[in-house]
């Protein structure tokens, strides 16, 4: 099995990619790290675990980290994701405790205790917990294996400005941090997630599980897709966030290319701006495998079956 931990700011689509990695016999969930994001952390790491709850995993340790970006105002989404974070179905509060430890420590001592190069970090949401424990301790950096994440965007640039997705434009310095780690990166951008889109018969394989799970994967989706079908008039809701899971399960479902990425921190016009040296026309030393496509029917078909298992 492959050690992760999960860092988010759930969110419709940080549960789903929860409940991904929970359902992988392949992948053993070492904690939940919580950041401010889609909405403030009271709440992201309360929907936290009342995820582990509804999988039954109450004895995975949730965190609550940082409340607000390195040096920014934190900017939330409730437009998307509703005044909970996770709109669409009423689940019970949660009985399970938040961990006393704040997800940095979690993060550092983990890293530290752990052998290096066996845990990977999962990012969901802003970048704030892992540049904050990579600033206070450099040297966990050699000892991660790898960071995937959701971020980012390259043909489809911005969906929260013009040129920025949401989780980099949040904490741009904290991308700027991680993207210049040195850790391996896989970057699964807009020009990824916005080719996963539901469809009504994805989301009715969601609700034909006829299992508390299935309901609630359905139900959430049915409130996170009107978002973006109004916006975008595409057909469905991109599930951004599972594709990070879906990416460590099967890899093969996604191709990108190496390339340098460099993280806007300057411009307000394009403040969060992921630069991806897609065409390779500056000499800049690769830093990232960023992905461009995914097989959506391969993906809806692994989280589909993983989610029965639940
Ligand atoms: C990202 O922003 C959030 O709204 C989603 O959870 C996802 O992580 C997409 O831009
Ligand atoms: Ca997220």
């Amino acid at each position: 099995t492959r050690k992760i931990i999960i860092d988010t700011d759930p969110g419709q689509d940080d549960a789903v990619a929860i409940l991904l990695a929970l359902a992988s016999p392949e992948l053993d969930v070492l904690g939940i790290t919580c950041v401010a994001g889609n909405v403030p952390l009271a709440l992201t790491s309360k929907n936290a675990r009342v995820v582990c709850e509804l999988a039954g995993r109450t004895e995975v340790p949730v965190f609550a980290g940082c409340d607000r970006p390195l040096a920014r105002k934190l900017v939330t989404a409730e437009y998307v994701h509703g005044k909970t974070g996770l709109d669409g179905i009423a689940l019970p509060e949660p009985s399970m405790a938040l961990q006393e430890r704040h997800a940095v420590d979690f993060l550092i001592e983990t890293l530290r205790s752990e052998s290096a190069g066996t845990v990977t970090l999962c990012p969901l949401g802003p970048l704030t917990n892992i540049a904050t424990a990579l600033q206070r301790a450099p040297e966990i950096a050699a000892r991660i294996s790898e960071i995937v994440l959701m971020g980012g965007a390259y043909f489809e640039v911005g969906n929260t400005t013009p040129a920025a997705e949401f989780n980099i434009h949040v904490d741009p310095q904290a991308a700027e941090i991680v993207f210049g780690s040195g850790v391996p990166l896989v970057v699964m951008p807009l020009d990824v997630t916005h080719k996963a889109l539901t469809t009504r018969a994805r989301v009715e394989a969601f609700r034909n599980l006829g299992t508390p799970v299935g309901h609630a994967v359905a139900s959430w989706t049915d409130f996170f897709e009107r978002f973006d079908m109004a916006k975008y008039g595409s057909e469905g809701a991109p599930l951004h966030d599972p594709c990070v899971i879906a990416y460590l399960l099967k890899p093969d479902l996604f191709s990108g290319r190496h390339i340098n990425v460099e993280i806007e921190t300057s411009s307000e016009l394009t403040m969060g701006m992921t630069v991806a040296d897609w065409w390779r026309v500056t000499d800049r030393a690769p830093n990232a495998m960023f992905m461009g496509d995914v097989d959506a029917a391969g993906f809806y078909a692994l989280l589909t079956e993983r989610l029965a298992r639940l």
